[in-house]
């Protein structure tokens, strides 16, 4: 940890706020408590929440860091916030599925727990007011969104980041089922932005398929806090920390 001190408040989301900092180049990320679901319209806090997602989301980025995945991270600054790059965020989210759960299943009917041939790759529009509607490349490419360069090299990423997250999770004791993905640039370069935390993961018990993700609040199963603190602990002992 380093004594950065942040400044003016840039932007506030529904789970982080974004904080600017002496180098115009860097920002703060905090975490907050607040679970949303639905675009928003379910709301709670959940004491301890952004506090876990922090330090499992800073020990995932640390872990890709190390495996020469471009994320934003650069260093936790203190419990629930992390030093990262200043990134142009792009406004689609990469959905990575290995395993038929949620929109899938309801959409395409797939049983959920149905083990997926290859892995799925989608892309959402990042936009509430819209209800993050799915898009294709040419979605993207008449809306502006991005391009095709740097969508292969997003989707790229995705697929590698799914590969080396799927081997970390299994460490956990944790299937990782399906999770979405943000990116964005600083310079032309393309990094891994946003959270990669139980609030952006389907994780499910290797050994009993219990939920220890976001579907705990969604689907009001209760013991939400209980499973954040639970992948934190699984996560840190196999990070080794
Ligand atoms: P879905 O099955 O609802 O489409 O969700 C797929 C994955 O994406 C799941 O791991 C949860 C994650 N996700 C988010 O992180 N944010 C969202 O707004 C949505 C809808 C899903
Ligand atoms: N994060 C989204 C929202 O608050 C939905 C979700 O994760 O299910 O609307």
């Amino acid at each position: 940890m380093t004594d950065v001190s942040k400044k003016d408040l840039l932007y506030e989301g529904k789970a982080k706020r974004i904080y600017a900092t002496d180098d115009p180049q860097l920002v703060v990320q905090e975490f907050k408590d607040d679970a949303t679901a639905f675009d928003g319209e379910k709301h709670e806090l959940i004491s301890g929440k952004g506090y876990c997602n922090a330090q499992i989301a800073g020990l995932l980025f640390a872990h890709l860091n190390e495996l020469k995945i471009p994320t934003h991270f650069k260093e936790m600054v203190n419990d629930n916030s992390m030093l990262i790059v200043h990134l142009d965020m792009l406004r689609v989210e990469f959905v990575v599925r290995n395993v038929a759960a949620g929109s899938i299943s309801k959409r395409l009917g797939f049983p959920e727990g149905k083990k997926l041939a290859q892995p799925i790759v989608e892309y959402y529009y990042k936009e509430d007011a819209l209800h993050d509607p799915m898009l294709n490349r040419n979605h993207i490419y008449v809306m502006g969104l991005s391009d095709a360069k740097t969508m292969d090299e997003c989707e790229g990423l995705s697929l590698k980041i799914n590969e080396l997250l799927t081997d970390f999770f299994k460490r956990c004791g944790l299937r990782l089922v399906d999770f979405k993905l943000e990116f964005g640039t600083q310079e032309g370069k393309v990094y891994l932005g946003d959270e990669i935390s139980p609030d952006t993961c389907r994780l499910w018990d290797m050994e009993t398929d219990e939920k220890l993700d976001k579907d705990r609040f969604r689907r009001d199963l209760g013991g939400v806090a209980e499973m954040y603190q639970e992948v934190l602990r699984r996560v840190r002992e196999a990070a080794g920390v």
